[in-house]
């Protein structure tokens, strides 16, 4: 009986670690065939995810056996928490550990937009050598909104202060003493004063009801008509119909799209724009980030398997009540 299960592609040095002190399944397509993923979490002790698993309340009550569930990545969306809370299983995440990667894939699509580079490469290939149509704008003496001066805001913030560019942030949440603020130089500001005076807007937010659809048509028309939209955080922040909307009547410039409300998205209007780069959720995918962010889940599946207190975790660092 597997003690481990792993439901996603998740691989690197310290997964082969714990296969030698555990029997681990892996399946990193079982996260495509529901029925199977229940039949498997009966018997198991662990369950190590990445954001393609939809671990509900359901799946977390048919794992009798489970005493962690590790969500390889800081977004817990994906997970019932609570319901996991509630039965005294361990969630163990990665905070921080692919935060760098996010930030420098944030500053690579401000870029992009600023100097036209993806719709410059493709019409390069055609044979083309139009050097006007592809004049940009300079980050230098720009400003860059940051909605959400989480760790990933910040590092976001510092990277841009290199290019010359002011910070301004809206957090609902932030001490405005924190030292993510002082070090960042950042101004905190009210979120319509933020959308008024900013070139470029990046979005670092989590998705909870309260941001649900937040980015909708009302917010883009508070922007600059030359303003760009990024948003490396979640898709469901952003209404996607109201972002058409607020492109095709030119209410911002363009917009960067890590992610999606649906992933793999529909197609889509957006596909048709010029102005608009997307990516398939790739900003945690570097070399480095996902060897921090593995090693980070599977030591704290060692150590609860082996009785000791996880170190990443959003609830509580040992098994509670009957799962103890
Ligand atoms: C995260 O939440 O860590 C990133 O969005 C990457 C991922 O979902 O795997």
């Amino acid at each position: 009986m597997p003690d481990v299960l792993v439901s996603e592609n998740i691989a690197g040095a310290e997964m082969d670690k714990l296969r030698k002190s555990f029997d681990v399944a892996y399946e990193p397509a079982l996260w495509k065939a529901p029925e199977r993923l229940f039949e498997s979490i009966r018997n198991v002790r662990a369950l190590i995810v990445r954001n393609q698993t939809r671990v509900t309340s359901e799946l977390i009550a048919a794992g009798k056996n489970l005493q962690v569930i590790a969500r390889a990545g800081v977004g817990l969306d994906t997970i019932d928490a609570p319901a996991a809370t509630n039965a005294g299983i361990v969630v163990v995440y990665a905070p921080e550990q692919n935060s760098i990667s996010v930030a420098e894939l944030t500053i690579g699509l401000i870029l992009c937009l600023a100097r036209l580079i993806p719709a410059a490469d493709r019409s390069t290939r055609n044979g083309q050598w139009d050097r006007q149509k592809f004049t940009g704008v300079e980050l230098h003496g720009k400003t860059l909104g940051i909605v959400g001066i989480g760790r990933i805001g910040f590092l976001t913030a510092m990277r841009a202060r290199a290019f010359g560019m002011e910070i301004l942030a809206h957090d609902s949440f932030i001490n405005p003493d924190s030292p993510l603020v002082a070090e960042s130089r950042a101004k905190l500001v009210t979120l319509n004063e933020l959308l008024a005076q900013s070139d470029f807007i990046s979005c670092h937010l989590p998705e909870t009801p309260q941001t649900l659809g937040m980015f909708n048509f009302d917010v883009f028309s508070k922007m600059k008509p030359s303003a760009y939209f990024v948003n490396t955080s979640r898709g469901k922040v952003v209404d996607e119909a109201g972002l058409i909307r607020a492109l095709k009547e030119n209410k911002i410039a363009g917009a960067a799209l890590d992610v999606r409300a649906t992933e793999p998205p529909p197609s889509s209007e957006l596909n048709q724009m010029d102005n608009v780069i997307m990516t398939p959720h790739t900003a945690a995918f570097t070399v480095e980030a996902q060897d921090r962010v593995v090693t980070c889940v599977c030591r704290d599946v060692a150590a609860v398997l082996n009785n000791q207190p996880a170190r990443n975790f959003f609830n509580f660092p040992t098994p509670q009540g009957s799962k103890s």
